[in-house]
């Protein structure tokens, strides 16, 4: 099947470029390169023979969106748009521009096009503050944060247009904390500047381009104190997308699932497992709280389970290591 790729250079959007290439799709990738290389596109292709079109262009804009579903794409795996929740406070309208508005428009190219199936990344941060875990995707759903809000907006809107379009098939994946990268080191994440996320810091600690590691916060309710999240190996979230495209592809409805392990590991934990695997010193410090973080995330993903027969395969081995292989085969992350 030719399936549109909207942020295909991207973290995620990369490693589900090579695994559905592996399975046999051909791809036209749609990316403005605002967080990502043109040589991400390279490695894909280096990693998974078959057909990959890279386009370099926006969401936003309509017509060109239009022109390339109109070269018989059968379903969008949509991963374009911004995704710091700091930064989504400093620039929301840049935020709700790019997630909602570029969104509205994929919609509207669709709709022109005849494009039935789409499958959106959403993320578990549409939770808020669970009063318990682990979480279903019948949790009541909030948002703090302009990222989490355009996260929200886009799930109803595409939910409406669900409703509305008796042939569409809308999916909503909710990601926990994608982590790791291909086991190859070809392809990772490659974040600008100095990394908001716990296992890039991580990694360049370890690497020494960063001192040490700050622990935000040693006195959550949890089992040392600090925070728990839902890591999940970005090769199975990618093989997820696999998934849900092979059930739910021109099978009209609106379906939403957690992709998540359903296991929590502390801060603690991910950062004694990354120094085991990589054999280096990772110096930390607690600090205080960060603020709008939670004490405990992770995932019930037994919904994915059944109806997409899909798991998630990978431990936090494979997650450290495959990440420090990446960081150390790519210190720069990817060229110029
Ligand atoms: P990423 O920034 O690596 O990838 C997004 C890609 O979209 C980038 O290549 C960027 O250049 C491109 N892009 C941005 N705006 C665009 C536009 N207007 N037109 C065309 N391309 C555009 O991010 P990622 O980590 O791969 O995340 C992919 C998706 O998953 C995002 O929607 C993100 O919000 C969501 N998500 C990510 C996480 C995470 O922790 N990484 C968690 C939950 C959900
Ligand atoms: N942490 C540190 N030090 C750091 C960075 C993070 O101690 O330098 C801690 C955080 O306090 C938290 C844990 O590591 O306890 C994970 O933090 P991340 O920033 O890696 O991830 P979050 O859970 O805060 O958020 C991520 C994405 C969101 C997304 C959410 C759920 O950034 O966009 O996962 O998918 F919504």
């Amino acid at each position: 099947m030719k399936i549109l790729i909207t942020g295909g250079a991207g973290y995620i959007g990369s490693h589900t470029c090579v695994e559905l290439l592996n399975a046999g799709h051909e791809l036209v990738v749609l990316d403005n390169l605002s967080n990502s290389k043109h040589a991400a596109i390279h490695r894909i292709r280096e990693l998974a023979a078959g057909p990959l079109e890279f386009v370099k262009g926006d969401i936003r804009d309509t017509s060109l969106v239009s022109n390339l579903l109109s070269q018989q794409c059968q379903a969008v795996i949509h991963f374009a748009g911004l995704k710091a929740v700091g930064e989504s406070t400093q620039i929301p309208a840049d935020y709700y521009e790019t997630n909602v508005s570029g969104t509205l428009s994929l919609a509207r190219a669709m709709d022109a096009t005849g494009v039935k199936t789409i499958v959106f990344s959403s993320s578990a941060t549409v939770y808020g503050d669970p009063s318990t875990v682990p979480i279903t995707e019948d949790f009541p759903l909030s948002a703090t944060n302009p990222y989490g809000w355009s996260k929200l907006m886009v799930e109803q809107i595409l939910s409406d247009l669900a409703q509305a379009d008796p042939k569409l098939s809308v999916t909503l994946l909710r990601y926990f904390n994608p982590v790791g990268a291909h086991p190859s080191g070809r392809i990772g994440e490659d974040p600008n500047g100095i990394p908001n996320n716990l296992m890039p810091y991580i990694s360049q600690v370890a690497i020494g381009k960063l001192p040490e590691l700050s622990v935000f916060g040693n006195d959550y309710p949890t089992r040392d104190g600090t925070g728990i999240r839902d890591y999940i190996h970005v090769v199975d979230l990618s093989l997820g997308h696999l998934a849900a495209l092979n059930a739910h592809h021109d099978q009209a409805g609106r379906y939403v699932y957690n992709l998540g392990t359903g296991h929590g590991v502390s801060v603690l934990e991910m950062r004694n497992a990354f120094a085991k695997a990589s054999e280096r010193e990772i110096p930390y410090r607690f600090a205080p709280r960060r603020p709008g973080d939670i004490a405990a995330c992770w995932a019930d993903p037994s919904l994915a389970n059944g109806a997409l027969n899909w798991r998630a395969e990978r431990g936090l081995l494979d997650m450290v290591s495959d990440a420090w292989k990446w960081q150390s085969m790519n210190p720069q992350g990817y060229p110029d």
